[in-house]
């Protein structure tokens, strides 16, 4: 009896090369078969580091953010803190041109110590507390996007000057995506419905307080959107409420946000948002909206978050081990799993993961990595291709992990989350230390 009739999920083929679509551009092979990023060998950054650890290769965000520059030469890019929110993030995507999205007293935190310059700052939040808007004010912040009427409320009675607002309105797009992030649709608990009466006295309440300037109107259609069409059906809308609103109260909005939401391939041959073609909907769209409404052409934002930073990222795991259950699966045991990818269990996204620690050139088998936390649903990876002969204690790496891992991480089972590995021309070095069990405990002061 040969081993593939023992265990039919093995199967045999070539490793599938590393695509490009989900690896940084600077990932290669080294001449002893090892997977390399910014010109170091991720197994050497597991040694070094341990696992799992997340490794950020900052000449990749970098260059998201210029080809988001260069595609959109005229309008604001606002980097979405909320796919990964670090000092070293905030300094280069600034450093590269872009503003930042905070949404939190935490990311603004993180934004000011990093040195983003206030003005370049703009706060979300559908229940920002008193506290985090006190704080927005006193650093004064570019812009806050206003979400309900108790926070107008609230923003007059804070500001002891001008403060530039745009309102938050939600177009009524359906871009079907996953239920969790689809942000576009009237029923949902961001924003205010465009053409509402809710709407409507949002913006007079904004435009009869004397320290709030209501500049524009903000809108987030959802997460993962590949098809540029809805944006430029944003845009035509959101024109006809900026004319509506000139029509009722003769003042001319000068901003529109169209928030960020742009797909990223988490897997070779995923849909991902294609730039160039945005930019034209958006610049057709603008032309003929503003032109049918005789609008003055306002300032566009664009908020990518995952955009920027998600392939930039490369999640390290050690193999624990492999287990065959007859009749079922084959099961890769890691030592991370949900706490440090919670996207999985939150969404079903999918994944790929090749071993890192050396060129696999065998026979392979499909099997699901399983995560170590202790709950059945914890599958980083269903029905990848990993060496057959994978052992205990090499080194697998899942690619496209750098938005809305870190910054959704937890420590479930008290195990701590994974450091941040910065990569670059074959240097690395740590941005975020590994949260350790004393970190743990020293928050458990309560005995
Ligand atoms: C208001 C707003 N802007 C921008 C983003 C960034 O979205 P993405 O990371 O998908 O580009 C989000 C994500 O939830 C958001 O809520």
């Amino acid at each position: 009896m040969t081993l593939l009739e023992i265990f039919p999920s093995l199967r045999s083929g070539m490793p599938s090369r590393l695509d490009s679509a989900v690896w940084p551009r600077e990932t290669h092979y080294d001449d002893a078969g090892r997977i390399t990023i910014g010109g170091v060998a991720l197994a050497d950054i597991a040694d070094q580091y341990g696992t799992p650890t997340y490794v950020l290769d900052e000449d990749e965000v970098r260059e998201r953010c210029r080809a988001y520059r260069k595609a959109f030469p005229e309008a604001e890019i606002i980097y979405a803190a909320k796919a990964l929110m670090i000092r070293a993030v905030a300094d280069w995507v600034t450093q590269e041109g872009l503003s930042v999205d905070v949404c939190s007293g935490g990311e603004l935190a993180i934004a000011l110590s990093a040195g983003v310059d206030p003005k370049r700052i703009i706060m979300h939040g559908n229940g920002k507390s008193f506290d985090e808007l006190e704080a927005a004010l006193a650093a004064g912040i570019g812009r806050i996007v206003v979400d309900s009427l108790a926070e107008i409320t609230l923003l007059s009675a804070l500001a002891t000057r001008e403060q530039k607002v745009l309102l938050r309105l939600t177009p009524g797009i359906d871009v079907h995506g996953h239920p969790a992030v689809r942000t576009g649709v009237t029923d949902q608990k961001f924003g205010f419905p465009i053409d509402s009466e809710a709407a409507t006295e949002a913006v007079a309440r904004i435009l009869r307080q004397p320290r709030l300037k209501l500049v524009g109107f903000h809108c987030h259609l959802g997460s993962q959107i590949n098809d540029p069409d809805y944006y430029g059906e944003a845009v035509r809308r959101m024109i006809a409420e900026m004319a509506r609103v000139r029509v009722e109260h003769g003042v001319i909005l000068t901003d529109l946000d169209l928030g960020g939401g742009h797909a990223v391939a988490y897997r070779g041959g995923d849909p991902a948002m294609n730039l160039t073609d945005l930019s034209a909907i958006i610049e057709d769209a603008l032309d003929s909206a503003c032109a049918r409404w005789h609008f003055p052409r306002p300032s566009i934002a664009l908020e990518p978050g995952r955009a920027i930073v998600a392939r930039a990222g490369v999640t390290l795991y050690r193999v624990l081990g492999v287990k065959h259950i007859d009749g079922g699966h084959t099961y890769v045991t890691v030592d991370g799993g949900m706490s440090d990818n919670p996207r999985v269990a939150l969404y079903g996204a999918q994944y790929s993961v090749v071993v890192a620690n050396r060129h696999p050139t065998g026979m392979q088998m499909t099997v699901n990595v399983a995560g170590r936390f202790c709950e059945s649903g914890d599958i980083l990876a269903t029905d990848v291709q990993l060496p057959i002969d994978l052992r205990p204690g090499e080194v697998l790496a899942m690619p496209c992990t750098g938005a809305y891992h870190h910054s959704l991480a937890s420590a479930y089972n008290s195990v701590g989350r994974p450091p941040i590995v910065a990569v670059r021309h074959g240097q690395c070095r740590e941005l975020v230390r590994r949260e350790t069990t004393a970190d743990l405990l020293s928050r458990d002061i309560g005995w």
